[in-house]
């Protein structure tokens, strides 16, 4: 099979990337724009396979679309190309709008005039896997409300532990009566970027509808791993906290996220492009429900076991003690939560790492990574990318 991915130079496509070339025998077409966000360093460990090939093309040109789907002739295409940071959807939504919205049009056309021109087998066996987020519902009741009926010792306990447990078990709050995104759950989102991605996921559905195009969305929570861009919330913590620099919060940290790996999403992924029923619509999460203070709490202590602080100039003696608590940014949204059992039940896809193991894994990746941080912080990466491939 010879899948063309979109977005294969960031942090999830890359995985997927990563995920194709090592466990399967199928050909990756990688069409990326290489933005900031775009990294082809994070795909140095596959980039020899014959079965790898890049092409750097923005989505929002058409008749770069026409040419290499002619060319490539895929079987499927996995859309993950986006602009995906919501602090910067907020001071900036132009480019949001743009690829998110106006590229997946131009994606969609492409694909489809492609797919028409196709053998009915050919036709009958190609998909379209439109990769969006949780973010498109918007919030959910957070175990802080009021009015919200739930267990609220069990909630209670997730809310006041901030230590590891081995077990998995202290921040559970699966047991509580809180509701949580299930696949029917109505659209609200909140930010620019979430508001781009549900435009992008309402044209999908209409293309299926309308053209019969065989289109497949899936919704998946925050992601965490190695090789992510150090903007967001897990890796910016990391390298703060290393650099000894104070750890920002927003509001008091009680923002509730659903924490997946980025390789059980990967995993997720493959398994909807290739068993995935057309139509359908898949959620994907870890079942790890989080506050963010919960999250950066176990970075420092993971942290303080692995690399304690020695510097004598920072007068701390726990990374902990970096944490400074800053004004909440506008529509953040207070809890996120998915029910995956859609995905569970019909494709047999669980998540293999638990929290507890993912970010301590995830953490010593970036304390053995210091290449890659460095080229990343410095963005010599732009450059090697430019002078290999002339990227802006
Ligand atoms: N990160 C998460 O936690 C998360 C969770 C659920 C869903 N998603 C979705 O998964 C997808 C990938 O997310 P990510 O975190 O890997 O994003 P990312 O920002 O790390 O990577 C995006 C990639 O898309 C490329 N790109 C951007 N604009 C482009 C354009 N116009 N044409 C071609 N390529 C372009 C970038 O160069 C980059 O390689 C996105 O669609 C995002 O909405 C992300």
């Amino acid at each position: 099979m010879k899948i063309l991915i979109t977005g294969g130079a960031g942090f999830i496509g890359s995985a997927v990337v990563r995920h194709i070339i090592n466990n399967t025998q199928d050909v990756v077409i990688n069409l990326d724009k290489l933005t900031y966000a775009g990294n082809l360093e994070s795909l140095k460990s596959v980039s020899d396979s014959e079965r790898y090939h890049f092409v750097q093309l923005d989505i929002c040109d058409r008749a770069g679309l026409d040419k290499v789907f002619a060319e490539q002739q895929p079987d499927a295409v996995m859309h993950l190309a986006a602009e995906s940071h919501v602090d910067r959807s907020i001071t900036g939504p132009a480019e949001f709008i743009q690829t998110n919205i106006v590229g997946t049009y131009n994606l969609l056309e492409a694909a489809r005039a492609y797919w028409n021109e196709l053998t009915d087998a050919k036709k009958a066996s190609f998909r379209f896997h439109h990769i969006s987020t949780d973010e498109v519902y918007g919030d959910l009741p957070h175990p802080s409300d009021e009015s919200v009926e739930y267990e609220k010792s069990n909630v209670e306990c997730s809310m006041l532990n901030a230590e590891l447990d081995q077990n998995n078990s202290k921040f559970k709050i699966q047991n509580s009566k809180l509701p949580l995104f299930l696949e029917t759950t109505a659209y609200a989102p909140s930010s620019p970027y979430s508001a781009s991605k549900a435009s992008s996921d309402h044209l999908v559905r209409a293309w299926l509808r309308t053209y019969g195009f065989p289109t497949l969305i899936t919704n998946c929570s925050n992601n965490y791993g190695p090789y992510h861009f150090p903007e967001k919330l897990i890796p910016l913590v990391i390298l703060k906290a290393l650099a000894g620099k104070s750890l920002p919060i927003y509001g008091k940290g009680d923002q509730i996220r659903d924490w997946l790996h980025v390789e059980d999403h990967a995993r997720a992924l493959y398994k909807v492009v290739t068993e995935g029923e057309v139509g359908e619509t898949y959620n994907i999460g870890g079942h790890n429900e989080k506050t963010n203070l919960e999250v950066v709490q176990a970075i420092c202590n993971i942290l303080d076991d692995a690399f304690p602080i020695q510097n004598s100039k920072l007068k701390i003696q726990h990374y902990q003690e970096l944490i400074t608590y800053v004004k909440d940014r506008p529509g953040h949204d207070r809890r996120y939560a998915i029910d995956a059992s859609k995905i569970e039940r019909e494709l047999g896809w669980t998540p293999q790492e638990t929290f507890e193991s993912g970010i301590r894994s995830t953490v010593q990746w970036y304390l053995d990574n210091e290449d890659w941080v460095t080229n990343v912080q410095s963005g010599a990466y732009q450059t090697w990318m430019s002078q290999q491939y002339g990227a802006e």
